[in-house]
């Protein structure tokens, strides 16, 4: 397991679960023309500022994606106002992140980052969901808790088997090895799927 709780453990997680991976799989150096990154963003900005650590600074820097491709989500309104002054020519919304996915008039992800510290029984109904409507040859990544205090929340072999419950008719591809690493004392997984 992974212990990325010490210095930096984002940018890493990243590079890792997302940067390394997507070009490993599609033996391409940037997501096609015209296709988005799709991100449960947070904060991207270093007070207020661009930074290359936060996530679309570290896909812009690591030339994965150019801002216009970067669509960020997330609940908070104060979030979205600062990402839109740091960087203005990706496209920032305020809504819930699959709501979002919706209701857009363009939805062409080639890579989505349902990057969660929610538990399975909150992100694999709603990564069931995403993967149901995101079109082929599309990344997902999640991140979701496993085990909290010790107390196992679901054991890793069952995961790929509770998203398929979810799925409908759609088929997915599941990266070999579900990525587990600790954040505190709370076990979190990342699970990267391809349609
Ligand atoms: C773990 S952070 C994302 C970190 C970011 N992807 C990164 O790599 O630095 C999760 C964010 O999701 C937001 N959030 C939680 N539930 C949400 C939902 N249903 N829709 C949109 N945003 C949500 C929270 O406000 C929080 O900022």
């Amino acid at each position: 397991m992974k212990n990325w709780t010490t210095t930096h453990y984002k940018p890493h997680a990243r590079r890792e679960t997302i940067i390394d991976v997507y070009r490993s799989r599609f033996n391409i150096h940037k997501i096609p023309n015209g296709k988005q990154y799709w991100s449960l963003c947070s904060d991207c900005t270093n007070d207020g500022e661009p930074h290359k650590d936060t996530e679309i600074g570290q896909m812009i820097h690591h030339d994965i994606i150019s801002e216009q491709d970067f669509v960020g989500v997330d609940i908070d309104s104060n979030t979205i106002s600062r990402n839109t002054i740091a960087y203005p020519h990706a496209t920032w919304i305020c809504n819930d992140f699959f709501a979002a996915m919706c209701e857009v008039d363009t939805f062409e992800p080639a890579i989505v980052n349902f990057d969660t510290i929610s538990t399975p029984k909150y992100a694999i109904p709603v990564l069931g969901d995403i993967i149901n409507i995101v079109p082929p040859n599309t990344m997902i990544v999640c991140n979701m808790i496993l085990k909290c205090r010790n107390q196992i929340i679901l054991p890793i072999s069952e995961i790929s088997q509770q998203i398929q419950i979810h799925l409908s008719g759609v088929d997915v591809d599941f990266h070999p090895d579900i990525m587990t690493y600790l954040n505190g004392t709370t076990e979190m997984a990342t699970i990267v799927c391809y349609t």
